[in-house]
């Protein structure tokens, strides 16, 4: 009788001791990481521009975000090209803006038309670019002129344009489309132009992201491999540009994590 007294004894000993991490693992489980995951699990309602969404990566990156529940501004020069990325969209979940992102009013009229319609810019994927495959005597100046202005000048016109909004909200998050040949130290000929465009928005994503941090605002840059689009010739062994897309939608789902040197590699590539 005695024995089966000190057993149960032990037994509630042993229960109270781990109630308490019984109760912290239920609690974490059920409530906390639910919570958690709720808070994170997609960019629902986001507002999100996105350049060159008219094709190859900026198309994944459009494409997925909206499946995410976001609310799509998509920018190009050629309408048809974002009408089809939009076809399946709902009126309501985005915008089509016709704007040459090297103009002179470019930047404006995109943030003026998003904040016209959705009040708000939570987001900013500088996609859109350009690729010049010439060697350094070949190349014009106009070459120059074409790679810097779209591939930096333009985004840093339309991130500070952003920024001014992003700041008065205290939250925003801008996502630079950069490549991995800036940090290849075997680049191959011909992309001296490419390559120093794409170093030039790594080094503006590090600064920005510096000087704008203590408002709540996020400047990263993502540098994938070469991925199939129409930019670089189709291989099997290049990167899918919707697994691009997708590390993008997670990449804007994490507003307290501030993403450092992205690189994407794909594994059957040599570099
Ligand atoms: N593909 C790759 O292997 C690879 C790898 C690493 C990084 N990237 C980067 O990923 C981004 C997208 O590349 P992608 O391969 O998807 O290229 P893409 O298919 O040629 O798309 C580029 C888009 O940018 C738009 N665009 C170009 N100049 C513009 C301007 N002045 N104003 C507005 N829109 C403009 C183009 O549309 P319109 O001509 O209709 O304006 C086009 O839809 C680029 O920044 C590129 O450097 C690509």
């Amino acid at each position: 009788m005695s024995g089966t007294g000190s057993y149960q004894k032990n037994m509630i000993k042993i229960i109270m001791s781990m109630k308490n991490k019984i109760f912290k693992t239920l609690y974490r489980l059920f409530v906390k990481e639910r919570v958690y995951i709720n808070n994170n699990s997609n960019n629902q309602n986001k507002v999100i521009i996105v350049t060159g969404a008219g094709s190859g990566i900026g198309r994944a990156i459009t494409k997925v975000l909206y499946a995410q529940g976001g609310k799509l501004v998509l920018v190009g020069r050629t309408k048809e090209k974002l009408k089809e990325t939009a076809k399946d969209f709902k009126e309501d979940r985005h915008l089509i803006l016709c704007v040459d992102i090297c103009s002179d009013r470019g930047a404006e009229d995109i943030v003026a038309k998003t904040i016209g319609k959705y009040s708000c810019v939570d987001a900013l994927v500088n996609n859109a670019g350009v690729y010049c495959n010439k060697s350094t005597v070949n190349c014009s100046e106009e070459d120059y002129d074409e790679i810097m202005d779209t591939n930096v000048k333009a985004v840093w016109r339309l991130s500070k344009e952003t920024l001014k909004i992003m700041k008065n909200q205290k939250s925003g998050t801008i996502l630079n489309i950069g490549s991995y040949i800036s940090k290849n130290s075997n680049v191959s000929p011909n992309k001296v132009l490419y390559t120093t465009s794409k170093s030039a928005i790594d080094g503006m994503s590090k600064a920005m992201n510096s000087e704008v941090k203590e408002y709540g605002v996020r400047v990263n840059c993502l540098m994938p491999a070469t991925a199939k689009t129409f930019f670089s010739l189709d291989s099997e062994n290049y990167l899918s540009p919707y697994k691009v897309a997708e590390l993008v939608g997670e990449m804007l789902k994490y507003k307290e994590i501030d993403f450092r040197e992205v690189v994407i590699a794909s594994p059957k590539q040599n570099i």
